[in-house]
C-alpha cells in the first residue's frame, strides 16, 4: 500500500473513532430511541440466523466492531458460543466491559482494528460485524480480513442499515433519518457530528445487492440477504468455502 493511501486510511480510523469515543455514553440510549428498539430485535435475528448455520455451543465467534457489545451479548446467550469482542474503540469497549460483568458474560474483548484483526487465519467458525463495515475505510478490504479469520465452511453475518425497498415508505425513512434523526441525535448525544455522519456514511455505503456481490467478489459463497424492516436495514449472510 502507498505511503498516501496509508496516511488517508490512519486519518479516516481516527475520525471514526474518535467520533465513536465521543457519543459512546450515550450509544445505546440514542440507538434504541431513535430506531425505536428496532436495533434490538435486527441483533437477535442475526443471532438466530447464525444459530441455524453454526448450530448451538462450541463454536467460537468474533464480533467484528463490537462497540458496546450488545450482539456480542445476544451470540453469547442465544448460541452458547465462545465469543470474542473486538473494536478500536477504547471507551465502546469500556462499556461493553461493564455490561458483561455485570451479566456475568464471559467474553473477552479486544482493542483492534477490522482491517488488521489481530487473529490468525481461520481462527473462527463465525464471524459477526454490526453497523460496523459502513465505517471501513475500505469495504472489500474489510470482507477479505473478515474472510481470512473465518474457518472453510465458517459464516458471516454483516447487518447494517441499507436502502429502503417500499417507495412511499422510503420517501418518509429518508426525510426522518436525514434531517429529524441529525437534530435529536446530536442534541442529545453533544455530537452532531456523528449524527451527521450516519445518513451520509449509509448513503455512500452499498446498496443490498450491490453488497451481496462485493461479499462474492472478496470470496464469499452461498451469499444471501433478507431485508429488514422495509430494507432499512439487511442481513447478509456468505460462507467461506471449503
Ligand atoms: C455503529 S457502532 C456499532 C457497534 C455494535 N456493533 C452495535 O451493533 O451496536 C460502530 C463501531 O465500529 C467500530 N469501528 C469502526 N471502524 C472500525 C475499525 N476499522 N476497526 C474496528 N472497529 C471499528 C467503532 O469503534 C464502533 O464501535
Amino acid at each position: 500500500m502507498s505511503d498516501t493511501r496509508k496516511a488517508i486510511e490512519n486519518e479516516h480510523a481516527n475520525r471514526v473513532r474518535e467520533m465513536f469515543a465521543t457519543i459512546a455514553v450515550r450509544y445505546d440510549l440514542l440507538n434504541h430511541l431513535l430506531s425505536g428498539q428496532m436495533d434490538k430485535r435486527w441483533r437477535r435475528l442475526v443471532a438466530k440466523r447464525l444459530r441455524q448455520s453454526l448450530g448451538v455451543g462450541q463454536v467460537k465467534i468474533l464480533d467484528v466492531a463490537c462497540g458496546t457489545g450488545d450482539l456480542s451479548l445476544e451470540l453469547f446467550e442465544t448460541i452458547k458460543a465462545r465469543v470474542v469482542g473486538t473494536d478500536f474503540c477504547r471507551p465502546m469497549l469500556d462499556i461493553a466491559a461493564k455490561k458483561f460483568a455485570r451479566d456475568q458474560s464471559a467474553i473477552p474483548l479486544i482493542e483492534g482494528d477490522a482491517l488488521r484483526l489481530p487473529f490468525l487465519d481461520c481462527s473462527f467458525d463465525g464471524v459477526t460485524i454490526a453497523f460496523g463495515l459502513r465505517n471501513l475505510s475500505d469495504v472489500e478490504r474489510g470482507l477479505s480480513e473478515l474472510l481470512r479469520v473465518l474457518k472453510p465452511g465458517g459464516s458471516l453475518a454483516v447487518l447494517e442499515f441499507s436502502k429502503p425497498v417500499i417507495p412511499g415508505f422510503s420517501f418518509l425513512f429518508k426525510a426522518y433519518f436525514t434531517r429529524l434523526l441529525p437534530l435529536v441525535g446530536g442534541l442529545l448525544s453533544g455530537s452532531k457530528r456523528a449524527y451527521r455522519y450516519l445518513p451520509d456514511s449509509v448513503s455512500r455505503f452499498p446498496d443490498q445487492k450491490e453488497l451481496a456481490e462485493t461479499m462474492q467478489r472478496a470470496g464469499f459463497d452461498r451469499v444471501q440477504f433478507q431485508n429488514l424492516t422495509g430494507g432499512i436495514a439487511a442481513l447478509h449472510l456468505g460462507m467461506r468455502p471449503h
